[in-house]
Parts: C-alpha cells; structure tokens; sequence
C-alpha cells in the first residue's frame, strides 16, 4: 500500500493515476457527445481543480475556451460553510453553455452560490462536472453535479490538485487518512 504523510498524518492511496485517468477520459467521451454543437465555457474553479481541468480539456474534441475562478469555502480539514470569491470572473457568461470544473463537490455549498451566481450572470445554461464527488455528503439539491468522474464516501481526501493547507497538489493520485 503506497502511503505519504504531511502534517503528522498517514495518507494510503485511493485512486491510482490509472483508475484517474480512465475516470476522466469517461467524462471526456460524455462532454465530447453532449457539446458537439455547442461552443462552452469551461471554467475551472481554481485552485484545486486546476490538474483536473488539464487533464480533462486535452481530452476534448469540442471547443475548450476556458477561464478561472478562485473561490473558497474550506479552511483546514471542516468546511466553513462560507464563500469567498478570491478572484471573480473576468469573462462575460451571457448566453453561454458554461460549463464549471471542480475539484470536489462535498456539501455543495460552492457550486450552490456558483450555479446562482451564473445564472443571475445570464449564462444560458449551467453544467457541473467534478472529480470527485461525495453523494453522502451533498446539502443543496441543486449542486448535484452533472458529470461527476468519481464517486466517493464522506472521507478527507488529498492530492490530484487537492490540498491539505497546500501541500500534497501534486500527488498524481488521490490519498485518504489511513484509519488511527
Ligand atoms: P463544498 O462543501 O462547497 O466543498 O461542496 C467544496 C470545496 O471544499 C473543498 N473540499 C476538500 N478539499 N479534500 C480537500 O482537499 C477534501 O476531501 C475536500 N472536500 C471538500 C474543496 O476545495 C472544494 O472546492
Ligand atoms: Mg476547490
């Protein structure tokens, strides 16, 4: 079992870089069918999602403009249950098929305020897709994510662009607490 520590703590591995990337081309074919006509949006909600993004979009075979987002509603390992838009939108989402990449969907907080926030913005419509998404732990009904790559139970999770007070981004898989 590969395990890496950061802050004291044991992580083991979850998601190998093969099982990630065979998540992703999945959701890459999906976009790939749903997006043939359409010209989208993509925008990454930074910084977590910055290595999915990357990886999802040179997967792609429809037009990729895409643009970013810093919002923050976690500090430490508990969600605050806060949003904060670190660096807002620069592009206009009027009349857009936009579609938001993220890293993680737990209680649905930030895609919550972020699906509200486009709409009231005039984007024409609004799509979701996650690496990870945590079914168990979803709060907002309308955060459910439209094209979740991986499903996972409510666990703190790190690596593939996933911090733990940014450290451990570049891990090329997805760690979890090993059990004390
Ligand atoms: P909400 O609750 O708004 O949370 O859906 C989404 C944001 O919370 C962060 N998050 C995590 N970050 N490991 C992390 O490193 C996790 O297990 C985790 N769960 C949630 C993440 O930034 C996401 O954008
Ligand atoms: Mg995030």
């Amino acid at each position: 079992m590969k395990t890496v520590s950061y802050q004291n703590m044991t992580f083991e591995e979850y998601l190998t870089p093969e099982q990630i990337d065979a998540a992703v081309a999945r959701v890459a074919e999906r976009i790939n069918h749903d997006y043939h006509n359409k010209k989208p949006l993509f925008l990454c909600v930074l910084r977590g999602a910055f290595i999915y993004a990357a990886d999802l979009l040179r997967k792609l075979t429809v037009p990729t403009e895409i643009c970013f987002v810093r919002l923050q509603s976690y500090q430490g390992m508990n969600s605050t249950g806060k949003i904060r838009q670190l660096t807002g939108l620069t592009e206009s989402v009027e009349d857009r098929d936009v579609v938001v990449i993220e890293d993680i969907v737990d209680t649905g907080l930030t895609m919550h305020w972020l699906r509200h926030h486009l709409i009231e913005n005039g984007a024409h419509s609004v799509a979701v897709t996650c690496f990870l998404y945590k079914p168990d732990a979803l709060q907002y009904p309308d955060a459910l994510p439209q094209y979740p790559a991986c499903e996972i139970p409510t666990k703190f999770v790190i690596g593939y662009g996933l911090d733990i007070d940014e450290e451990a981004r570049n891990l090329p898989a997805i760690y979890t607490r090993t059990q004390a």
